[in-house]
């Protein structure tokens, strides 16, 4: 059951190049992000804020999703519900807290697959699947990262603007390099990768590489 973990900052195309990597080997992918942004739209449902950790622990262990082409949450379809930034927002301050991180370990576990899994998130390789075939630590400038984030705010058909987007992704990526829980580290035996003068095909090819090395 071979897994190949990609970790990273906010934005650094991690879902993007976990899906094309996945295709391209015929196994599954694990956002582990969509985890702890469906645990914030379930929060922001139930009126639960990131200081209420017993609650918000109970709303990440009692989740009621679906995944395939979609993303369900108690039955409806969340899938460009979970990607708005005040949902990111509140998944970021409920990823820090520890209780939410353990509800979500064996959920994450179980989406280990007989044909592969490439594990998208950020500590993939250091706490969910330590034991990873290959990691991968993606990297990219912030502008290029926020530059990314905008375009793909606005062909959802969001609303967005490049500076706050670039102060927020900072201000995301100061919080999850802080904080006490499970905070951003590269693990040792990662392999890193910079994207920000890359295109999408040149990371994947670079992984692939590695993984076929
Ligand atoms: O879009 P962005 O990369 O910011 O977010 P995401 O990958 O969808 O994850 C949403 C939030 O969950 C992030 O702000 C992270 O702080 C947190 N997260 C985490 O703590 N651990 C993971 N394995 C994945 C996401």
């Amino acid at each position: 059951m071979p897994v190949i973990a990609i970790d990273g900052p906010t934005a650094s195309g991690k879902g993007t190049i976990a899906t094309r990597l996945a295709a391209e080997l015929g196994w599954h992918v694990l956002d582990s992000g969509a985890l702890y942004r469906l645990t914030a739209l379930a929060c922001l449902r139930r009126g639960i804020g990131a200081a209420d950790v017993a609650a918000a622990a109970a709303a990440a262990r009692g989740l009621d999703v679906r995944f395939g082409a979609r993303i369900y949450l108690e039955g409806e379809d969340v899938t460009d519900a979970i990607r708005d930034e005040a949902v990111g927002d509140l998944a970021s301050r409920v990823a820090a807290l520890q209780p939410v991180r353990d509800a979500l370990l064996a959920r994450q576990r179980a989406f280990r697959e007989p044909a592969g899994l490439v594990a998208d998130g950020r500590d993939m390789g250091t706490v969910v699947f330590p034991d990873a075939d290959l990691k991968v630590f993606l990297v990219a400038s912030a502008r290029a990262r926020a530059e990314r984030r905008y375009k793909q705010l606005i062909e959802k058909g969001f609303s967005a603007n490049l500076d706050t987007l670039l102060r927020d992704l900072e201000a995301r990526d100061a919080r999850d390099a802080q904080r006490a829980s499970a905070p951003l580290v590269a693990a040792p035996d990662a392999l890193k990768l910079d994207s920000s003068d890359l295109t999408i095909d040149q990371t994947v090819a670079q992984v692939l590489a590695w993984w076929r090395a």
